[in-house]
Formats: structure tokens, C-alpha cells, sequence
């Protein structure tokens, strides 16, 4: 059996890995309109500061869909057991579509809304219309960049089963709700707040990169 803690999953787990390896040139602060504090290539240095900690994670209910998608992570040949499954390519649309979240290729954003309603844990409640504001700006900016480039869907990856798709959609929402993390979630750290500004200044939406095909 599944115990409720076991099924809580974190939202942004890949977010340092998000923020940090996805360094852009200084182009993204001149168009911003902000000051250009930071020079994008060189990046803060955080030691052992845990940037995850700085947007409080909400405790969410997946009851037996996080062992199901762990276990189909696993089997997949890709399988790295140096990695966790939370951060295979293939785990965010295992997530989503044994929620009933994603159907035919793409994010059903109604359920999606009512998931999180329904089984984020009260106290963490606050965090929902954030979240679901980022996935509506993640999947119009991730859209849009598609079909500039002439991209009608990415097709599923070479014997995984899955498109890097929600993977895409999963890493943007963890970045844009850390940046727009509600004041009652935010950890006002002196680290926490450079992490965010060099994020608002350097690593501009979709804030992932986009595969070209
Ligand atoms: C930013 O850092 C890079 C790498 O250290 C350096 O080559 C570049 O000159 C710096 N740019 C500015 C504007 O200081």
C-alpha cells in the first residue's frame, strides 16, 4: 500500500538543475528591461545552498500514481540508476497521464487545475492558482516556439514510449512558480533572492531547452 507521504510528490525537484545549467548570454537581460545586474555566464555560487528550499514545495496527493511511474521509469532502457525517476524524461507524462492530465498528446488544462485543487494539502492551497498559472504561460510560450520553428509535435522518443513534450512543460512550470512563488511560500534568504533575480535576468522563458527537430 501506498502511504499518503510516499504519494506526495515535490513540484520542483529539478529546479537547481533547471536554473543553473541553462545559462543563456546576456541578450535575455537587454530585452527584459531589467538593470543587468548579473553577467549570465557566470552564474552565482551557492556552495551547498539548497535553491530548492527558497519556494516551499506543496505536499500533493498522487496516492499510487508516483510507484506506478517510478516503476515505469525503471523499465524503460534508459534507466539510469545514477539519476532519480523523478527525473527521467519520460516521468513528468507518466505523471500526467495517469492522472488523467494528459490525453492525446497534450495537457488537459482543466484537469489539471482540479487535480491540484483537489489534492494539494490545505495548507499549501495558497500555491494552486501560481501553478496553474504557469503551466498556462509555460504551454502557450513552449507552443509558440514550436511553431516558430515549424514544429507541429515532438514525436515519441526512440523506443521510451513518451515525447520529450511534457518533460518540457514539467521542467517550465517548476521555474516559473519558483519565480512567481506566493510571499507566504518564499524563503526570504539573502541566497534565495540573488538565485531568483539572476533566474529573472538569465534564463528567460520557456526557462528549458527546446530539442530542434
Ligand atoms: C561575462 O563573463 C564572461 C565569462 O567569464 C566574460 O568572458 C565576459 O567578458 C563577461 N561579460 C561582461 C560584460 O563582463
Amino acid at each position: 500500500m501506498n502511504s499518503v507521504l510516499s504519494g506526495v510528490v515535490k513540484y520542483l525537484p529539478v529546479l537547481a538543475a533547471v536554473l543553473f545549467e541553462i545559462i543563456t548570454t546576456a541578450d535575455a537581460a537587454a530585452t527584459n528591461g531589467m538593470m543587468g545586474a548579473f553577467n549570465c555566464s557566470q552564474p552565482p555560487k551557492f556552495d551547498n545552498f539548497d535553491i530548492s528550499k527558497c519556494c516551499r514545495l506543496p505536499n500533493i496527493n498522487l496516492g499510487s500514481v508516483v510507484d506506478k511511474c517510478h516503476k515505469h521509469v525503471k523499465s524503460l532502457k534508459s534507466h539510469n540508476a545514477n539519476y532519480p525517476a523523478y527525473a527521467h524524461v519520460c516521468y513528468p507524462e507518466c505523471i500526467y497521464r495517469e492522472t488523467g492530465s494528459f490525453i492525446d498528446g497534450d495537457i488537459q488544462m482543466e484537469t489539471v487545475r482540479n487535480f491540484l485543487q483537489n489534492n494539494i494539502e490545505q495548507r499549501d492551497k495558497i500555491i494552486v492558482p501560481t501553478i496553474v498559472k504557469s503551466f498556462e504561460t509555460c504551454m502557450t510560450n513552449i507552443k509558440n516556439t514550436m511553431q516558430a520553428r515549424g514544429i507541429k509535435s515532438y514525436p515519441k522518443i526512440d523506443g521510451l514510449g513518451c515525447s520529450p513534450y511534457a518533460s518540457m512543460v514539467y521542467g517550465c512550470v517548476n521555474a516559473e512558480t519558483f519565480l512567481h512563488c506566493p510571499p507566504e511560500m518564499w524563503q526570504e534568504e539573502s541566497s534565495c533572492n540573488v538565485a531568483k533575480n539572476f533566474a529573472l535576468q538569465c534564463n528567460p522563458l520557456p526557462h528549458v531547452p527546446l530539442p530542434m527537430i
